[in-house]
């Protein structure tokens, strides 16, 4: 099998997203210029996870697996596509610049993801979809929310699909496909944490009797939305070694985690590993992200499975 250190074409541009210099935003009263740097960062880890790749490496798939996986990744190419321009317009409604700023950067990463699994499917010799009910849908109730409602049903989201990104990184029979479950994984497990700070700055008022209803009907729509992926992707979960019953659970138990640490009294500890808690003027303390600047823009790639 032969090795190459290009980049895999269509994934990660070779330049930064966005028109903000690093420092320029400052760490705003809410806090979440450290959300600016970390995503201002990202593109040089996103472009080392991307070295190495060799995509004209056999694909090592059965037909069932194939079948499987491309199915799968047609469904998530679309979902991940979105252009966030509705999402955004409520972000710089809600009067924090520097939120918004980060939310750009996150909506770009997304659409890198879409990219991702768009090389998984030509890989694969499978075309994209135009458009599926199920995004139609779930794009149709997001619109129709408030910023801090969308906001919930994207760390529902999220906390969902990660561990299907993880099931990838972990167990798909392809390295290929290893490499961008891997690549995408490591985008998502911060998105989760940013996605909890906005939740917690959005619930600061809120009383526990609140905190309490808005965790029950959350817990409501992550049950449902766990299920209909474990049924929608239970082919492929499968071909990447877990049992859709057993990832359902998971996937609970990972949301379960997330949701707590957003609607969390504001005193006292985050928990959910915040050593790198940020302080802000609000009292509302925020986990940040879970790695340092200094190891997004330096840590070595990680060996994912078997090598490429
Ligand atoms: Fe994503
Ligand atoms: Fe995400």
């Amino acid at each position: 099998m032969s090795k190459t250190s290009s980049t895999l074409p269509g994934a990660t541009p070779k330049t930064a997203p966005g028109e903000t210099a690093p420092g320029e935003t400052g760490f705003g009263a809410t806090g979440f210029g450290v959300w600016v740097e970390y995503f201002e960062a990202n593109p040089s880890r996103q472009q080392r996870l991307e070295q190495g790749w060799d995509a004209s490496a056999p694909v090592m798939l059965t037909d069932g697996q194939r079948r499987a996986l491309v199915r799968s990744f047609q469904r998530f190419e679309l979902g991940e596509g979105g252009d966030g321009v509705r999402l955004l317009a409520k972000a710089r409604a809600a009067g924090d610049p520097v939120y918004t700023r980060a939310l750009e950067l996150l909506v770009a990463e997304e659409q890198k993801h879409s990219a991702l699994f768009g090389v998984g499917l030509r890989r694969m010799g499978a075309a994209s979809l135009s458009a599926h009910w199920s995004d139609a849908a779930f794009t149709r109730l997001r619109r129709s929310l408030g910023l801090r409602t969308e906001i919930a049903l994207f760390l529902i989201a999220e906390a969902v699909a990660v561990e299907y990104f993880e099931a990838l990184a972990e167990r798909a029979p392809d390295p290929i496909l290893r490499r961008i479950g891997e690549r995408i994984r490591t985008d998502e497990r911060e998105h989760l944490r940013f996605q909890v700070d906005r939740l917690r700055v959005g619930f600061a008022g809120s009383s526990s009797l609140t905190r309490a209803l808005v965790g029950i009907s959350w817990w409501t729509v992550a049950v449902g939305a766990a299920t209909v992926l474990c049924l929608d992707h239970a082919a492929a979960l499968k071909a990447c070694g877990r049992h859709p019953l057993a990832y359902w659970g998971r996937a609970l138990r990972r949301f379960r985690d997330f949701a707590v640490t957003a609607l969390r009294l504001p005193e006292g500890r985050i928990g959910l590993g915040s050593e790198n808690e940020v302080p802000t003027s609000s009292g509302v303390a925020l986990l940040g992200p879970g790695v340092s600047i200094a190891e997004v823009v330096a840590e070595p790639a990680p060996v994912v499975g078997a090598s490429v």
